[in-house]
């Protein structure tokens, strides 16, 4: 995101190209055309935060990232969100889907993504997952790295389907839920260094 808001160069096209469709490769993923779900993907821009902010609040409570940790999450360094929209709202509200990941220069860690209530079960979640494949893709990220609550079946469906594994588990990650964590990994790179396998 730029700090004026929208970059239009990065405005997502709403249909995939075939060429973007085998980029996202791998498994099958169910590959989602924005388009047949009434969507648009967009990056996201400043004056979309309030609405992150309360879609964060109805799926996470208290544990929802705020304004102000939003804020300052979008402004970090090798960030990009995108937000999923109806197809006829002009593309800026209201808001239906986000996600976002962080690219430290060899590996994209998916940060967050989050579907709304009403919305969710219809390829919003999918589909966004697949945009931040493509976009690690092109960053040109060895893999993609994640942390999933092992109590969020939803998630790791959706993450396993796309194609991730689960590596690792992290204990007590989530506080003060005191939950623990999938670490789950998909490469985009053969020749990646494998991490491990949980059995
Ligand atoms: C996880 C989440 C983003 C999925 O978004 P969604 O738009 O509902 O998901 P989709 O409709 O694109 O479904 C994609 C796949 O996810 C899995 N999935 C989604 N919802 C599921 C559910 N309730 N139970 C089991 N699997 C589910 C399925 O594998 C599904 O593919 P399929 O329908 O072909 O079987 C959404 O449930 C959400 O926002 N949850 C709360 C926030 C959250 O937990 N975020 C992840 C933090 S790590």
């Amino acid at each position: 995101m730029t700090d004026n808001g929208i970059d239009a160069d990065l405005e997502l096209t709403v249909e995939l190209s075939a060429k973007e469709r085998r980029d996202v490769a791998g498994p099958p993923n169910g590959a989602v055309d924005p388009a047949v779900l009434g969507i648009k993907v967009r990056e996201l821009v400043w004056a979309d935060v309030t609405q992150v902010a309360a879609i964060e609040s109805k799926l996470f409570g208290a544990s929802a990232w705020t304004m102000g940790m939003l804020t300052e999450e979008l402004r970090g360094t090798g960030r990009w969100y995108i937000g999923a929209h109806p197809i006829d709202d002009g593309g800026h509200t209201p808001l239906v889907g986000y996600g976002g990941l962080w690219f430290d220069g060899q590996d994209a860690h998916i940060m967050t993504i989050g579907v709304h209530p009403k919305h969710q079960g219809r390829g919003i979640g999918q589909t966004l997952m697949n945009q931040l494949v493509i976009h690690a893709r092109a960053r040109g990220a060895c893999k993609m790295l994640l942390e999933v609550a092992v109590n969020n079946p939803a998630a790791i469906a959706m993450y396993t389907r796309a194609g991730f594994e689960k590596i690792g588990l992290r204990k007590r990650y989530y506080q003060p839920e005191d939950v623990d964590a999938y670490t789950m990994q998909l490469v985009l790179k053969d020749g990646a260094p494998p991490v491990g396998t949980l059995p």
